[in-house]
C-alpha cells in the first residue's frame, strides 16, 4: 500500500521497549512522530536516537510523542539503549518498536528493496490527532535525519491548522507567515489586525499570528 498525505495512518499492534501497544490508542489525542531506522548497534542510528531523546521536552511542548522502529528484536533494542545513553548523553525516553516480521515496516512502506532488501530505510511520519498522515520523509540509510526540521514542520502544521496562513521558504517560528490566497483582503483585515505587506496580490506577509509582538523566536 502506498501511503499519501492525508491518509489515515494504519493502525497496528506491536511489541515495544515500553511494552505492547495498539498504535492509535498509544497516539491518543495528540500528535505522533513514527520513525524507522535500519538496525540497532549502528552509528548513525545511535546518534539519531540520542538526539530524539534530547528533544523530548520540545516534542512535549507541542503535544507530540515519538516512537522509533527497527526490525531488530526487543532484546537487541534493550541492549542498545545503554550504548545510546553512554555515547550520546541522553537515555532513550520513548518506545522503540521491534518489528522482526516487518509487519509495521511493510504497512508503512519502510522497506525500499532497491536500496536495501532486508533493513528499513530512514522514514519519518508525522501523524496528527485525527490519525492523519501530515508529513512523511524518507532518507537513505547513510544520512542521519535533521530532527530539528521535523520540529519546524510540526510548528508550521500546528500554526497553519489554527490560522489561514502558510509558511514561506526556510520559515522559523517567530518569522512572518503568508496569508493564504483564498483569504480576500477584506477578510484578512479582520483576521490579521497587525496588517500585512503585499509583495504581490497573492503574496501577503503578516507577523506570525498567536504571538505577542515582543515574543522572541523559539531557541533550541
Ligand atoms: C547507521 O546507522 O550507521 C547505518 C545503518 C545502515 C547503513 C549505513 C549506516
Amino acid at each position: 500500500m502506498t501511503l499519501r498525505l492525508g491518509d489515515t495512518a494504519p493502525d497496528f499492534q506491536a511489541e515495544t521497549t515500553a511494552g505492547p501497544i495498539s498504535f492509535h490508542e498509544w497516539v491518543g489525542e495528540g500528535w505522533a512522530v513514527l520513525f524507522s531506522h535500519p538496525r540497532d548497534f549502528t552509528p548513525v542510528c545511535t546518534t539519531e536516537l540520542g538526539y530524539v531523546a534530547r528533544l523530548k521536552p520540545e516534542f512535549e511542548q507541542r503535544g507530540v510523542k515519538a516512537i522509533g522502529l527497527s526490525i531488530d528484536p526487543i532484546a537487541s533494542h534493550q541492549g542498545w539503549v545503554a550504548d545510546i545513553k553512554e555515547t550520546q548523553g541522553y537515555a532513550v525516553n520513548f518506545p522503540i518498536i521491534a518489528d522482526p516480521d516487518r509487519k509495521v515496516a511493510n504497512l508503512y512502506g519502510m522497506i525500499h528493496p532497491a536500496h536495501d532488501e532486508v533493513y528499513t530505510v530512514r522514514t519519518v511520519f508525522v501523524i496528527d490527532p485525527k490519525k492523519k498522515i501530515r508529513l512523511f520523509i524518507t532518507y537513505p540509510q547513510t544520512t542521519g535525519r535533521n530532527f530539528d526540521e521535523i520540529l519546524r514542520v510540526i510548528d508550521s502544521l500546528q500554526l497553519t491548522d489554527g490560522y489561514r496562513v502558510a509558511t514561506p521558504v526556510n520559515w522559523k517560528p517567530g518569522e512572518d507567515v503568508i496569508i493564504v490566497p483564498a483569504v480576500s483582503d477584506d477578510e484578512a483585515k479582520g483576521k490579521f489586525p497587525l496588517g500585512w505587506r503585499a509583495l504581490k496580490p497573492y503574496l501577503r506577509l503578516t507577523p506570525q499570528p498567536g504571538r505577542s509582538e515582543a515574543a522572541e523566536p523559539a531557541k533550541r
